[in-house]
């Protein structure tokens, strides 16, 4: 296939580029190269002749038509956004702008194309969000695709909307979509200001280790490399107009997950004295913090037969040993404006 990846510089989309491209697809990866990106992410394949790179804006139409009648692509998979909660809390404006504004933008390109393109019914545009557009949970129950929308955050909220535009996008155009909402991801490339991330590069630089309120906010991680694979299934064999929850059925809270990096690390690269997990400290929670995500996987499972392939544990230990052999490339992001610094506790 020929697939358009937008946010291919980022850490999903460019996990789905490189695992897109290691699979025989073509890919033209499409980023604005925003201060989340990264085209060292991408590395491995750039020299690969079924790669292409365009830096463009989803929010600008002209770039998105000339983008598409160019190069022709079969389907598009749409990861381009703004994604960090915290970010989201002291500057909505963005991911208005990027979430929503940049999805209709590059929903109408779709269009256009497709229609001139005559309208093939193999042609997908894969929408790629996030199961916080399905807000909190209690302690009971998990996310299935029929739970009813309720974002809580600038950020979900803003996700929220584009999936709806993309819903809308099918039934009044027929443009023919396939929309996929996932649980948090974790694994090599992911950005220095995420939690996994910040707790290990804290860790190693012997600062606190920062954990959001009682840290009983529970989360269901999901490996980068199993999403990307779910996506490049979902964008093959997804029924149109079909919506899918990704998730590892993983679920830990933040202080456990911290907990766990720190015996990791603590084996790993050991201190001279004591554990990291000494250096965990309480700071003041996030405004409206979700206390709770999980997945029901069952659809994606059930109908196109995928489930992840790497468990927490090994995910965790190959993420804390790809940051500790990377140094190069958490060194110069972590230089980037805003990262190291707490965001999101404005009022
Ligand atoms: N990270 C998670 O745990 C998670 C979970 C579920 C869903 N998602 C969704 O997956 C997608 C990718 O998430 P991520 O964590 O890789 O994000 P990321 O922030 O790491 O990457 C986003 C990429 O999009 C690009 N981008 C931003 N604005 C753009 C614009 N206007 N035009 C073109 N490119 C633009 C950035 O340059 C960056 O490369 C997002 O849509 C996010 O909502 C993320």
């Amino acid at each position: 296939m020929k697939l358009l990846v937008t946010g291919g510089a980022g850490f999903i989309g460019s996990a789905v580029v490189r695992l897109a491209v290691a699979r025989g697809h073509s890919v033209v990866n499409l980023d604005a190269l925003t201060y989340a990106a990264c085209l060292d992410n991408v590395a491995t394949v750039a020299d690969n002749p079924r790669y292409s790179f365009e830096q463009a804006d989803i929010r600008d139409r002209a770039a998105m038509d000339r983008i598409l009648a160019q190069h022709k692509p079969d389907a598009i998979m749409h990861l381009a956004a703004e994604s960090h909660v915290d970010r989201s809390i002291d500057g909505p404006g963005t991911f208005i702008e990027t979430n929503i504004t940049g999805t209709y933008t590059l929903l109408e390109a779709a269009r256009a194309y497709w229609v001139a393109q005559g309208r093939p019914s193999s042609f997908r545009f894969h929408h790629i969000s996030t199961d916080e557009v399905f807000g909190s949970l209690g302690s009971e129950g998990q996310f299935t695709e029929e739970t009813p929308y309720d974002p809580r955050s600038p950020y979900s909220a803003s996700k929220a909307a584009s999936d709806h535009l993309v819903q809308a996008w099918h039934h009044t155009y027929g443009l023919p979509i396939v929309l996929t909402n996932c649980s948090n991801n974790y694994g090599p490339y992911h950005f220095p200001e995420k939690l996994i991330p910040v707790i290990i590069l804290n860790a190693l630089a012997g600062k606190p280790l920062p954990i959001y309120g009682d840290g009983s906010n529970v989360r269901d991680w999901l490996y980068v490399e199993d999403h990307a694979d779910a996506l490049l299934l979902v964008v093959q064999q997804g029924a149109v107009g079909r919506s899918y929850n990704i998730g590892g059925e993983n679920e830990r809270s933040n202080l456990d997950l911290v907990r766990s990096l720190c015996g990791i690390l603590d084996e790993l690269r050991p201190k001279p004295q004591g554990s990291y997990a000494d250096q965990i400290t309480f700071v003041t929670d996030r405004p409206g913090h979700d206390a709770r995500y999980a997945i029901d996987p069952a659809r994606v499972s059930t109908e196109l037969g995928w489930r992840p392939s790497v468990t927490v544990e090994e995910g965790l230990r190959r993420t804390v040993e790809w940051y500790l052999a990377n140094e190069g490339w958490w060194r110069a992001l972590q230089e980037r404006s805003g990262v190291g610094e707490r965001l999101g506790v404005k009022s």
